[in-house]
Parts: structure tokens; C-alpha cells; sequence
């Protein structure tokens, strides 16, 4: 994290199912803290401006760019990060789903990628490929050409709907 003076502030939330009291710099912002503060490492920053959704992470339930996101605004939010998608049984389908159909090359963008895909899969467990390829719009892949994250998101996608079914 770079050189801050000024003021702190104290920051409550739960990350992960686990509450965080910390002090943080005030102008801190939510990728420093789960990266720097709490080494969750896996959330990824590229462009630091909100433009390429490496730093995709899920609060209150909504995606948001974590590069975007002050310190103050996580106050008292239920905050999920890549670490927190895996379960005591396992991979979550859809980090399955992209080991398997290929949805990935140097792996910058996957953790960004898969917490966009489990809210595409929660609000719309079975999208169209025009559906896929619109809400991954603001998560950019430089390696991939695409088709792999869309396999996986299919493949993620079906093995959604049987359990649900
Ligand atoms: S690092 Fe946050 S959107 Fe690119
Ligand atoms: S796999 Fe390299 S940026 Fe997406």
C-alpha cells in the first residue's frame, strides 16, 4: 500500500465469515485492505481505476470493483473474496467449471472473473451466451480469447441448475 498520512479509521465488516476490527488509513481502499491488510492476495489490482474488474470482489451481495471501494463505505458490509468461495468439500463449481473447460492462461483476471460469475449464477442461474457475454463485460481477459470463460461459465451454469433441480 502506498505512503498515507492522515487520518484513520476503525472498520468493522465481516470478510469471508470472519469479522475484521481494524484501523485502516481513512483513504484506504477496499483492495488495499484485503490485500495488504488481511493478505487475501488472490483479489488482483491491474488498472486501479475501475476499469478491468481484476479486483472484483462481492459486498452485500453486489460485485464491486474493490479498487473503487473507500474504506468507509465497507463499514458494516458482508464483504466475499476469492478465498472465501471454496468450501471444507471442495472447489465451488464454478472454479471447477473453469479448471476443466480451460477458462484460463496466466490466471490475472479468474479470481475477478469468478466472483462476477457466482453473481451472473445466483441472480440468473441459466444465462444465454449473450447474457454471459454482457455481465462479464467489465471483467477483461487479456489471455483468454474468451471462449474458455464462456465453457466454463456454461459448464458452471448446468451443474448450477441440476443441483437446484
Ligand atoms: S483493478 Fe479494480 S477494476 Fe481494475
Ligand atoms: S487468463 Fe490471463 S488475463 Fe485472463
Amino acid at each position: 500500500m502506498e505512503k498515507r498520512c492522515g487520518s484513520t479509521l476503525k472498520l468493522e465488516c465481516s470478510i469471508n465469515n470472519e469479522t475484521i476490527n481494524i484501523t485502516v488509513p481513512a483513504s484506504a481502499r477496499l483492495s488495499d485492505i484485503v490485500r495488504e491488510e488481511l493478505h487475501l492476495t488472490g483479489t488482483k489490482v491491474s488498472c486501479g481505476i475501475g476499469r478491468c474488474g481484476a479486483c472484483a470482489v462481492i459486498m452485500d451481495g453486489r460485485l464491486v470493483n474493490s479498487c473503487l471501494v473507500m474504506a468507509y463505505q465497507a463499514k458494516k458490509s458482508v464483504i466475499q473474496t476469492i478465498e472465501g468461495v471454496a468450501t471444507e468439500d471442495g472447489l465451488d463449481p464454478i472454479q471447477q467449471a473453469f479448471l476443466d473447460e480451460g477458462g484460463f492462461q496466466c490466471g490475472y483476471c479468474t479470481p475477478g472473473m469468478i466472483m462476477a460469475v457466482k453473481v451472473l449464477l445466483t441472480e440468473n442461474p441459466n444465462p444465454t451466451d449473450e447474457e454471459i457475454v454482457d455481465r462479464l463485460s467489465g471483467n477483461l481477459c487479456r489471455c483468454t480469447g474468451y471462449a474458455g470463460i464462456i465453457r466454463a461459465v456454461r459448464q458452471a451454469s448446468n451443474r448450477v441448475c441440476t443441483s437446484i433441480e
